[in-house]
């Protein structure tokens, strides 16, 4: 197996290459991303050209912000709904950026275009941040590929509280996030790894987004996995619910859901794929990460090692309680149930950690993550 050597912080680490057969169309496996201060011009790139994204933020923006003043939390470097804010009439905005090169670049943008007077641009965490003036429409695209993997929950609960009047209307309105139970495909079974070519069109490259998320926390843990273009043959189970966030309504941080699959196939059960179904605006219609082309990936929970078999009509219970981690913002999941097969219960639990110090534990990892040669 061919690997190649990062620099992590201090540590050096071997990580597992794979080759995808079809690349930009064969499942690959990524770090998730966007829990992370890891944006860079790729990364917004893919973003702004996202159209089943955008479509729905430019048709809400529209609807909503005519002659009114406007929140646009994290406005990225491109500053997509500050702008079609400004351009459907808002009266004025403010937009708040945390990552530096990311607020000078949408600074710049301002000036270029003599923007000024409509935008007041401040940089820093919406959460340290002040406003001089309550808003009434607040927009943000801080949706995880978990739902509230990027901190949704608390920056939105403070906006809510500190920034918005009390019938400000907020964008999104609701984001559910969807698991089903799956074989990992061939491919990624017998040669796990991350491609370390650019992805076609937008550039980033699967091995770097390892080394970037690895990077900005600052010594090597077990992070978060996505998979592209995940096969429909190897979902094994119907699909539940595991997070469904109301924005519009109290926003908690921390959440409990329960939900159970039913085997719809046989195989080996290795994991669980999740994806996000988010309503940008209730009547608007859902983005959908894994049946739609989009720039959220849908994440996989390797949670049964070498694979347990199982069998039509198999029922898994999932319990998933969602909490903030160490840093007060970004959540941690710990998901904990029973795999009910013929005549016996099998107990199963997974944890899903935002930055813990937890490194190579579990079956993938150890193959992702091979030990220095
Ligand atoms: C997924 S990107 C979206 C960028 C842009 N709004 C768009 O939709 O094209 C999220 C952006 O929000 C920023 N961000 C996330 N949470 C933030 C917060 N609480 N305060 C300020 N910026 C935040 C990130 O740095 C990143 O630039």
């Amino acid at each position: 197996m061919k690997t190649k050597k990062v620099t992590i912080g201090s540590s050096e680490i071997d990580v597992a290459l794979h080759r995808g057969a079809n690349y930009g169309r064969s499942p690959l496996f990524w770090a998730s991303l966007g829990e992370y201060p890891v944006y860079d011009v790729n990364a917004y790139r893919m973003m702004t050209t996202d159209r089943v994204r955008t479509s729905k933020y430019f048709n809400a923006v529209n609807k909503f912000v005519s002659g009114k003043v406007v929140l646009d939390i994290g406005t990225g470097a491109d500053l997509n709904w500050t702008l079609a804010s400004v351009e459907a009439g808002a009266k004025k905005v403010y937009a708040i950026e945390e990552i530096l090169e990311s607020y000078e670049k949408a600074s710049a943008k301002i000036i270029d275009l003599g923007l000024e007077d409509k935008i007041s641009l401040i940089y820093g965490k919406s959460l340290e941040v002040n406003l001089p003036e309550k808003v009434d429409v607040c927009v943000s695209e801080i949706i995880g590929t978990i739902g509230s993997s990027e901190g949704v929950c608390v920056a939105l609960a403070d906006a809510r509280k500190r920034f918005m009047k009390p019938d400000a209307v907020m964008i999104p309105e609701r984001c559910a996030t969807k698991i089903a139970a799956v074989m990992l495909p061939d491919e990624l079974y017998s040669s796990s790894g991350f491609d370390d070519r650019p992805f076609p069109l937008v550039g980033l490259i699967p091995m770097k987004s390892v080394e970037d998320v690895m990077n900005s926390i600052g010594y090597p843990f077990d992070c978060r996995l996505c998979i592209s273009d995940f096969p429909q043959t190897n979902i094994l189970s119907t699909s539940g619910v595991i997070e469904d966030l109301f924005f519009d309504k109290e926003i908690k941080s921390e959440y409990n859901f329960e939900t159970s699959l039913e085997i719809t196939k046989p195989g080996r059960l290795d994991g669980f794929l999740l994806w996000i179904n988010l309503w940008v605006d209730l009547e608007g219609g859902v983005i959908d990460s894994y049946n739609q082309q989009t720039s959220w990936a849908p994440v996989y929970f390797p949670a049964f090692g070498d694979g347990v078999s199982v069998i039509a009509g198999d029922e898994i219970e999932i319990n998933c309680e969602m909490a903030p981690s160490s840093n007060g913002v970004n959540p941690d999941y710990k998901l904990r149930g029973k795999i009910k097969t013929t005549g016996r219960d099998i107990e199963w639990k997974f944890d899903s950690f935002h930055q813990e110090r937890r490194f190579r534990e579990g079956h993938l990892y150890k193959k992702l993550f091979p030990l220095h040669t």
